[in-house]
């Protein structure tokens, strides 16, 4: 079974379940997915759509990928009280799913639960920065919980689990007002706001990276601007507040 499997990531993942064989049951309530994703897997009679929240579900299944949760800023924001419950109730229900039906379970967590971290690049040993009360911390926290929840169900349960911290990725089926910095840059370049892209852009690369984009730009016609230090954070917080979402009217919140 996959959670959030009508959503940019899922839907991949449907597809990649179904083409190695696997039978898929894709549970999702169409927070942030849309029917549109998955439409061309609808036929296919490996292949189960269940609109339903991440509530306790009875399923034999094995094994769950749990992916179900807003992931972008401007999504998780739009509802962080919803964006928490996702993240915890979401891997309490698939957690218990898995003990009962003895079934493997991978969790999709992020980058982001290293918080606003002071190492570069984050290895996995390293505990994070994170601050609990902040705006983004209803995605952060609510993602270390389960990440937490995980390991314990490992050790006290011996369930078999999977944690993979998933950083910014891009691709086809991604939301165009996603607000994330590649499809910023990606969605504006196509509408030749090519100079916001390119200050965001420089505002969120590693120094060391600064001088291979600047060569790059320049070689390319583009021009260069001076982006805030912090520019990042601040950007993003901006975004979010302005940029306007709208879940699916039939989307229910746990
Ligand atoms: N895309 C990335 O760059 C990225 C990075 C790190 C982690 N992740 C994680 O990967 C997973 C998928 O991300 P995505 O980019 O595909 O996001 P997405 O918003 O496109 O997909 C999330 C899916 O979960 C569904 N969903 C949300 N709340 C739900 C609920 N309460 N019950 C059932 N379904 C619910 C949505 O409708 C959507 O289909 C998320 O858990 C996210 O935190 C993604």
């Amino acid at each position: 079974m996959h959670t959030g499997g009508s959503g940019f990531l899922g839907s991949h993942l449907c597809e990649s379940l179904l083409a190695s064989g696997t039978n898929v049951i894709c549970l999702d309530n169409f927070f942030t997915g849309s029917r549109s994703n998955i439409e061309p897997l609808l036929d296919n009679k490996h292949f189960e759509l269940i609109r339903h929240d991440v509530f306790p579900i009875y399923l034999e299944v094995d094994p769950i990928y749990n992916l179900a949760c807003p992931a972008s800023p401007i999504h998780y924001q739009h509802d962080p009280v919803q964006t928490t419950k996702t993240s915890v109730h979401g891997a309490i229900n698939m957690l218990g799913l898995a003990k009962r039906v003895k079934a493997r379970i991978f969790q999709a967590s992020t980058s982001e639960v290293y918080g606003d971290p002071s190492i570069h690049p984050q290895t996995e040993d390293y505990w994070a920065n994170v601050n609990p009360i902040g705006a983004r911390s209803c995605y952060d926290e609510g993602k270390r919980c389960a990440e937490t929840l995980f390991f314990d169900y490992w050790r006290q349960h011996k369930l078999r689990i999977k944690v993979a911290r998933i950083f910014n990725t891009y691709g086809p089926r991604m939301h165009p007002n996603d607000g994330r910095v590649v499809s910023n840059f990606i969605v504006q370049s196509l509408l030749g706001k090519d100079a916001t892209s390119v200050i965001e852009l420089i505002g969120h690369v590693r120094r060391s990276c600064i001088g291979r984009c600047r060569r790059t730009i320049r070689s390319s016609g583009g021009r260069i601007f001076r982006a805030r230090r912090n520019y990042y954070r601040g950007g993003r917080a901006r975004r979010s507040r302005t940029a306007s979402f709208k879940p699916s009217p039939t989307s229910r919140s746990c």
